[in-house]
């Protein structure tokens, strides 16, 4: 096997003027053709781990590698190897879609016919056909985020850096980007994407590491992440307020409100009969019970204590 397309080691980055590093020590691998998801909350660190990994900010320690490249010494070479889908959009409104691409495409050293080509070739794959010769400005929050995503192509970059391209899309546009991801994939192309989306990260990572606080929290495959859960063993019980003295003698309990009801996690390895009958003796009213199932977000309450969003 080859070794890896990127390394992050011990990635550090404090803000000029922030008390806090907004990146403490992440470190991993992202291995060649494969799909690596960032999930973490907002204020995580990810589009900050994202800015070193493509040279726009300057780490504090640490040392990042994409392609045999050093980030700080050889940014140049990094970005000819990579492409960029930022989380805020930066197409210029005031140029057409077309203009768009092969203004991007000549920086990167394309002639005049290959960026044509290419163009038009990536406006098909995008659902955009015909619509090159319109202005940005006329262009839906969908369309335009397939657009940036066809501009990163253009230069058919090795590694494709994502971040959180589905937040804001509606269903369909979001199906449809998690198509085309799939399929640049299957192209050999290999992504880093951010996301908060637990479903998304699941869906499409092959790997996923978790991070909170600027710290690396998880690692692994989705189906490994969802293993971290002990034995997938647990409940979540919501109850019509909260259970008066708690239900910390049947295990750990993370409780939150949803709408005007209470909601327990409860990791242990309690039998739901005897958690329904603890509810009851301390005069709570169960709405309902259910085994957690070991989806990613019952996996981050159990890593973290708390919501991913
Ligand atoms: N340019 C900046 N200057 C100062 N602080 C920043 C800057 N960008 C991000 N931060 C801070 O760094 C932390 C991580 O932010 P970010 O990397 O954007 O997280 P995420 O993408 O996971 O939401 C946050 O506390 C954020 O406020
Ligand atoms: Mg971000």
């Amino acid at each position: 096997m080859s070794g890896p397309i990127v390394t992050v080691a011990e990635l550090r980055k404090r803000y000029a003027g922030a008390p806090d590093e907004a990146v403490k020590g992440i470190s991993f691998e992202i291995h060649p053709g494969e799909i690596f998801g960032l999930l973490g909350p907002n204020g995580a660190g990810k589009t900050t781990t994202i800015g070193v990994m493509t040279t726009r900010v300057v780490a504090t320690g640490g040392s990042v590698t994409v392609d045999g490249f050093d980030v700080s010494k050889d940014p140049t070479a990094v970005k000819q190897r990579i492409a960029v889908v930022p989380q805020r959009p930066n197409l210029d409104r005031s140029l057409t879609a077309l203009e768009n691409l092969t203004f991007h495409a000549a920086y990167f050293g394309f002639s005049r016919r290959e960026r044509k080509e290419r163009a038009e070739e990536l406006l098909r794959a995008f659902g955009l056909e015909g619509r090159g010769g319109d202005r940005v400005d006329f262009y839906s929050g969908g369309m335009a985020q397939r657009l940036m995503i066809a501009r990163a192509l253009m230069h058919r970059p090795r590694i494709l850096f994502l971040d959180e391209p589905t937040t804001g899309l509606d269903p369909q546009a979001r199906l449809f980007l998690w198509d085309q991801i799939e399929a640049l994939k299957a192209g050999g192309t290999t992504i880093l994407l951010t996301t908060h989306d637990m479903v998304e990260a699941e869906r499409l990572c092959d790997r996923i590491a978790i991070v909170d606080h600027g710290e690396r929290i998880a690692l692994d495959t989705p189906r490994g992440l969802r293993q971290l859960l002990p034995s997938g063993e647990g409940f979540e019980l919501i109850t019509e307020a909260p259970v008066p003295g708690g239900l910390d003698a049947l295990g750990r309990a993370e409780t939150d409100e949803v709408g005007d009801r209470t909601r327990t996690r409860l990791f242990g390895d309690a039998q739901p009969a005897a958690v329904a009958q603890a509810v009851e003796s301390a005069g709570g009213t169960l709405v309902s019970l259910r085994r957690l199932e070991g989806t990613l977000e019952d996996v981050f309450v159990h890593l973290t204590g708390r919501e991913l969003r």
